[in-house]
């Protein structure tokens, strides 16, 4: 059977309230297509948990923020449906903006699920305002949508992955959340669709960023507790072609910003070489 391209939302419901009907069970993988073996890891995981994997295909532009990447953000629609089928998906739910937003002029027609300030105030969510807005939005659409019991992510977006943690408890979202591991390159840059915009000279630069948090890692394991140390450790490995926009210590049970390095930690980083903005994080057990 091939994989099953679905573009309304009237037909998802339909071809899943069958599968319901069979008794199935149901895993979403939510994407923003450009599949990569990262997408692939958690469609595989989906997969594994459910009779029946969508995964969805949509670039959501209420999660891109002025002057970003929405209109060039790669859409390649038929090499997803090869991958997404090849890593075991089902079905790929791929709607269109008018689909999603029906009518929509302007973001503050919507109505919007907003995550707490305090949590959206450090990392992507202080440099992309909004954005964090946009992505909870979609994501209780989709959940809406498919009604999914398991729904997998990636912990490289782990600030996405927390906050959507939080936002199933709070909202009482009967799907359950799968965190799925962050997939590196041989080299140790992180998986990301946005490494496509990389020229062969910037993705050899882009490599400083993972090894920047080994170097921290190993620095905290040596016993360097100091932020400050960390952050120019940081500087001093990461290739002179980046700029780096954040380098933040968060406790991995809050993800409230710390300044004491103690307990299980995430080490999140974003960077940009150019125009191109890349993110990674490591934990830490200090
Ligand atoms: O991680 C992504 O690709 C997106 O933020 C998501 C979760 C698909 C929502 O658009």
């Amino acid at each position: 059977m091939s994989i099953l391209v679905v573009n309304k939302i009237d037909e998802i419901r339909n071809v899943i309230k069958n599968y319901r009907n069979q008794g199935k069970s149901v895993s979403l993988v939510p994407t923003m297509g450009c599949l990569h073996e990262g997408h692939k890891s958690l469609i595989k995981k989906a997969h594994e948990l459910a009779d029946i994997t969508v995964v969805s295909v949509f670039v959501n532009p209420i999660q891109f923020c002025p002057g970003e990447d929405y209109d060039k953000y790669p859409r390649t629609l038929d090499a997803d449906k090869i991958a997404a089928e090849s890593a075991g998906a089902d079905i790929i739910f791929a709607p269109s903006v008018n689909e999603m937003y029906p009518n929509m002029q302007k973001f503050s027609d919507l109505t919007i699920v907003t995550p707490p300030f305090e949590l959206t105030d450090i990392m992507c969510g202080k440099s992309r305002v909004g954005h964090f807005d946009g992505v909870e939005t979609v994501v209780t659409k989709l959940f809406n949508i498919v009604q999914p019991d398991y729904a997998c992510f990636g912990k490289k977006d782990i600030q996405q992955l927390f906050l959507i943690k939080k936002m199933v408890a709070d909202l009482n979202i009967p799907v359950q959340i799968v965190d799925c591991p962050l997939v590196r390159e041989d080299s140790g840059l992180a998986l990301s669709s946005r490494n496509k915009y990389l020229s062969e000279a910037d993705r050899i630069a882009a490599v400083s960023i993972s090894k920047s948090l080994s170097a921290i890692k190993s620095a905290c394991e040596s016993g360097i507790k100091d932020i400050k140390k960390l952050l120019d450790l940081c500087i001093a490995n990461l290739d002179k072609k980046i700029d780096l926009e954040y380098l933040e210590f968060v406790d991995k049970n809050t993800f409230k910003k710390i300044d004491v390095l103690n307990g299980p930690i995430i080490c999140a980083i974003a960077a940009r070489i150019g125009a191109v903005r890349l993110i990674d994080n490591i934990e830490l057990e200090v």
